[in-house]
């Protein structure tokens, strides 16, 4: 449980006003809910989008908006006929209820597609059946086995937060509980929340009972302006030899540089330069290809090289004015997906070999062992990297 003394809970917004940001979101909660019947064609919504931004205020704060009561749900609870029932039961049979404004919430649906398929078929059921709009809210929803469930519900994607909203956000906290922190440091928390707001107002409550805030060093440092100026030095410039280490600076593996590079030259080169940047791209695969195959590592230098002066030099002349890059969208979901599930891959692995079970196994009882492979001293015991914890403490 959180303690009632955190900053989080205490600031949860308790009215749409208090809510930063998400207008397109709240303006479709909105609709679904006054438009619904028991007959819609969609009778749930989905809520989704990374961990922190408001998905589950959301639907806390419309509910109270529209004088609905909250029923909730999770995943395991979707397993417990029993539980469905005693929910189901009242609201399907009393029409007082119905009257009554309600909403059931299922928050966190993820877990359901990875633990069994009897709680997913559970939810269909209860969507189809269920005479009150119901609201799911999930990290990732992209799992092929929920594909059932994104056709019966409206898909609403919830936005990260700008790290300006955030900044207010954490200005306006720190105004009612009569505290100072250095401005830097405020941009330095918001920045390096990456969008989630909660993590942010989290570091914030943390430094705040620091006697020297401004002592706390931010070692995570802003990934997209890194990137924005390393791709700003390869496109515009001319190619030299300090170019070689422009990506040293850049905290993101090449992989991911790549598809950095790949989206954005469009936007500065045409014609034959786009024609040669392009070739250089596509000789870095080639590279890969061979890392890959041989584990022959010293290949990633020409992969670098190639990245930045290739790129560099496929152009004739220096380029001046502002070109405003594009972040990978649609690539690096996949890419980002790629990579999570990678790595609960070799977790899995290393916790069926410490326990003498198969994959497989492992893999489908990942979500209930997650309490587990939470614990500092197992995640020892199974020798996991850096990368794998931080995958387990973030999920
Ligand atoms: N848009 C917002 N405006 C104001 N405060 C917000 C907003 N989004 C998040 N918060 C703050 O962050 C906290 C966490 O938000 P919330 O629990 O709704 O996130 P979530 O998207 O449901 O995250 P998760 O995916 O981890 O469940 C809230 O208690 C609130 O203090
Ligand atoms: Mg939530």
């Amino acid at each position: 449980m959180i303690e009632s003394s955190s900053w989080v809970e205490k600031y949860r917004p308790k009215r749409i006003t208090d809510v930063k940001g998400q207008p397109e979101a709240l303006e479709k909660i909105r609709k679904f809910i006054e438009s619904f019947s028991p007959n819609s064609s969609k009778k749930a919504l989905i809520l989704y989008g990374p961990p922190g931004i408001g998905k589950t205020t959301l639907a806390h704060v419309i509910a109270i908006e529209s004088s609905a009561e909250i029923f909730e749900l999770n995943a395991s609870d979707l397993r417990n006929k029993d539980k469905l029932n005693e929910i189901l039961k009242p609201a399907i049979q009393q029409k007082s209820l119905t009257k009554e404004r309600k909403i059931i919430l299922v928050d966190e649906a993820d877990g359901i597609s990875a633990v069994d398929r009897g709680g997913l078929q559970e939810l269909l059921k209860l969507i189809d059946l269920s005479p009150a709009p119901v609201i799911i809210t999930a990290n990732d929803i992209w799992d092929k086995k929920l594909a059932p469930l994104r056709k019966k519900a409206e898909m609403v994607q919830v936005k990260q937060v700008d790290y300006k909203t955030i900044k207010d956000v954490l200005i306006y906290i720190l105004r009612r509980e009569n505290l100072f922190i250095k401005n830097e440091i405020l941009t330095a928390i918001s920045v390096k929340a990456r969008g989630d707001l909660r993590a942010a107002i989290n570091d914030l409550q943390t430094i705040s009972k620091l006697k020297d805030p401004s002592s706390v060093i931010f070692d995570e440092r802003n990934k997209e302006t890194d990137i924005f100026n390393a791709l700003k030095e390869v496109f515009k410039s001319r190619p030299s030899t300090e170019l070689l280490s422009v990506y040293d600076e850049v905290n993101m593996p090449l992989d991911e540089i790549i598809l950095w590079v790949e989206e954005n030259i469009p936007q500065e080169y045409k014609g034959e330069e786009l024609a040669k940047a392009f070739d250089a791209l596509s000789r870095t695969d080639v590279f890969k290809g061979r890392i890959h195959k041989q584990q022959y590592w010293r290949f990633l230098v020409y992969e670098n090289i190639l990245l930045s002066y290739g790129i560099s030099a496929s152009k004739k002349e220096p380029k001046i004015g502002f070109t405003s890059y594009k972040k990978p969208s649609r690539i690096l979901k996949i890419w980002m997906h790629n990579q999570r599930t990678m790595k609960k891959k070799s977790i899995a692995e290393k916790y069926a070999k410490y326990n003498h079970i198969g994959v497989k196994r492992a893999l489908n009882e990942f979500n209930i062992l997650k309490p587990i492979l939470k614990k500092p001293e197992v995640q020892d015991e199974l020798k996991l990297s850096e990368e794998e914890r931080e995958y387990l403490n973030k999920s």
